[in-house]
């Protein structure tokens, strides 16, 4: 085994400390371990929190577990999905703050969490002491961006798959966005104008009714519907106002059931429209209504074009998120805006979320890639941003879908890419193209030693794409690897990965 040079300790960007501890960590440990350390005793250490639970790939148990004795924000924050998606209008540590301080009352704004999480959160408020009410519900502000226009929208999977995957570009021109590869672009899309037409028909109301919004500007409540307000997924403060508002008791109960995330309870999944529906007898003011409800949130996307290879755009790889359920069909806020209705639309809301996820300074670091799906889309920006630079610094991409006739994402480019050497290699996995399933991590395995000759040559390792179970499966084989390949005990590979990770060689961008 080729020995790894000895890590030097630096605190990770996507570390849960704030800039300036970070700085201060960094300087400290450089100074212990860098070329010029002394024996001289450190500056006394700043007291840094560390939150062991913010892993995405871990399960909500062992996320609880990690986080038990600590004050109740933290097993609040536990209980999220630890995504920093920013869906509920803040970040884990934050939402998880205004919940302990009573300055947020809804347990159910943590999307990717579901109703796993609002169960748990539910569960440490009921336990907690009562702190008092504040003066105002506060709703999480509405979220500040620039005026993007989407120009194109194409399907990249073809037409015997299953799935509804979209090259989707937009045009930055005048909105000053500028970004990196490795970025991801928030978009505030609107509301299906189908569903806020059903809302203000069952509310038997003409749309043109000013209501407050979250930035606490009165607007008509088709505007509000449309733009402001979150009424695609049930929210257990709506739930909660409709159960105190209805006159048939046995909708109230059903409404409260709802609200506690019972299993039994319908409509399960319900949009504002399906609980307007089912309980017919749930009509608070209307005004109260829009109060109850969150602001609509951006959703991110990683950005999957490099800037001077795509100059004033920005693209993005967009899974649609569709379903049909009680005969009606849906498709979820954003990905079905980018995929139904974004072209000819007019300007949306969008704004740049800066990332740790970024290519090695030096361009002669290897890269290997992990991607499959939606995953591959940083990737792209990588790769695009080597190529257009003519960096030749090895890179290795693993690839994975369900078909390699209808699934292979940017499939001419990458042959392009291995053909002229910006990829060295390209290992594909399509899960259902034989009986077994195979996956990416399968393929790493396969190819083991030299991905492990990659890593001692000083690699960096990049995941993105699911993080429950795909990024957990692939962490799962790094460290096999590390065990087999490298010959390292079980704790020892854990302690090389954490190496890895710590150098800033193990970065994942997750969801
Ligand atoms: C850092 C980061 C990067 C990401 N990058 C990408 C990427 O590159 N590509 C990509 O495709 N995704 C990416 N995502 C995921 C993306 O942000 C969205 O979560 C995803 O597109 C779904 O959002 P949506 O608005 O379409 O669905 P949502 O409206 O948020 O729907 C979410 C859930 O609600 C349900 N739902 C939707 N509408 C209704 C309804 N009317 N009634 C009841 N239930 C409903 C859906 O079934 C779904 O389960 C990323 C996420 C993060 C955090
Ligand atoms: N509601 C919808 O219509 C719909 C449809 C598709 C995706 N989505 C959602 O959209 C998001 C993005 O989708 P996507 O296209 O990026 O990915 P995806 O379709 O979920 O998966 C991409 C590839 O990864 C494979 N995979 C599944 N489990 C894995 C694991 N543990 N390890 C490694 N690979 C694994 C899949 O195989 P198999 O699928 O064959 O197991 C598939 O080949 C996902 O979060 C997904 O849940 C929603």
């Amino acid at each position: 085994m080729n020995a790894m040079p000895p890590p030097i300790p630096l605190i990770p960007t996507n570390a849960p400390f704030t800039v300036a501890q970070r700085a201060w960590l960094n300087g400290f440990l450089s100074g212990l371990y860098g070329p010029g350390a002394t024996t001289a005793a450190p500056a006394p250490m700043v007291e840094a929190e560390e939150f062991p639970w913010h892993d995405p790939a871990l399960s909500l148990t062992e996320r609880q577990a990690l986080a038990e004795g600590r004050p109740l924000a933290r097993r609040l924050m536990a209980a999220m999905a630890q995504l920093d998606c920013g869906q509920c209008g803040h970040l884990c540590e934050t939402y998880s703050q205004a919940l302990a301080e009573g300055r947020e009352t809804s347990a159910s704004l943590c999307v990717p969490g579901g109703k796993e999480t609002m169960r748990a959160l539910k569960a440490l408020l009921a336990d907690a002491p009562a702190v008092a009410a504040p003066a105002l519900v506060s709703v999480a502000a509405e979220p500040k961006g620039r005026a993007v226009v989407v120009t194109k929208s194409h399907r990249l999977t073809g037409s015997g798959s299953d799935k509804d995957v979209r090259h989707v570009v937009l045009d930055l021109s005048d909105s000053g966005l500028t970004y990196l590869p490795g970025d991801s672009l928030g978009l505030a899309a609107p509301n299906d104008p189908a569903l806020v037409d059903g809302c203000i028909a069952a509310l038997g109301l003409s749309g043109e009714e000013l209501v407050p919004c979250p930035d606490g500007q009165m607007r008509p409540l088709r505007d509000a519907f449309g733009s402001h307000l979150a009424i695609a997924r049930p929210l257990d403060r709506t739930t909660d106002l409709l159960a105190m508002a209805a006159s048939n008791p046995a909708q109230a109960k059903a409404l409260r059931a709802l609200s506690d995330g019972d299993d039994d309870a319908a409509p399960q999944d319900g949009d504002l429209l399906d609980l307007l529906s089912v309980f017919d007898s749930a009509r608070p003011p209307v005004a109260d209504l829009a109060r109850s409800l969150p602001a609509l949130q951006p959703r991110l996307y990683s950005i999957a074009s490099a800037p001077d290879a795509a100059p004033g755009e920005v693209h993005l790889c967009v899974s649609v998120v569709r379903d049909t359920r009680r005969g009606r069909a849906r498709a979820g806020v954003a990905s079905g805006f980018l995929g139904d209705r974004a072209i000819g639309h007019g300007p949306v809301m969008a704004h740049v979320q800066s990332s740790h996820f970024r290519l090695p300074d030096d361009p002669s670091t290897p890269i290997i890639m992990v991607g499959p799906g939606t995953g591959i889309a940083p990737f792209r920006a990588f790769l695009q941003h080597r190529a257009v630079h003519a960096q030749r610094g090895r890179a290795w991409l693993f690839f994975g879908d369900r078909t390699r006739a209808d699934d292979f994402l940017y499939r001419p480019e990458l042959e392009a890419w291995l053909a002229d050497g910006t990829l060295a290699r390209l290992d594909l996995a399509f899960s259902r193209d034989q009986k077994a399933k195979l996956y990416v991590q399968d393929r790493m395995i396969e190819a083991a030693d030299d991905l492990w000759r990659w890593l001692q040559d000083g690699a960096y390792f990049y995941v993105c794409g699911d993080a429950t179970r795909m990024a957990r499966d692939v962490d799962a084989a790094l460290r096999r690897i590390a065990m087999r390949q490298g010959k390292l005990s079980e704790h020892q590979a854990q302690d090389w990965i954490v190496a890895l990770a710590r150098q800033g060689r193990y970065r994942r961008d997750v969801y």
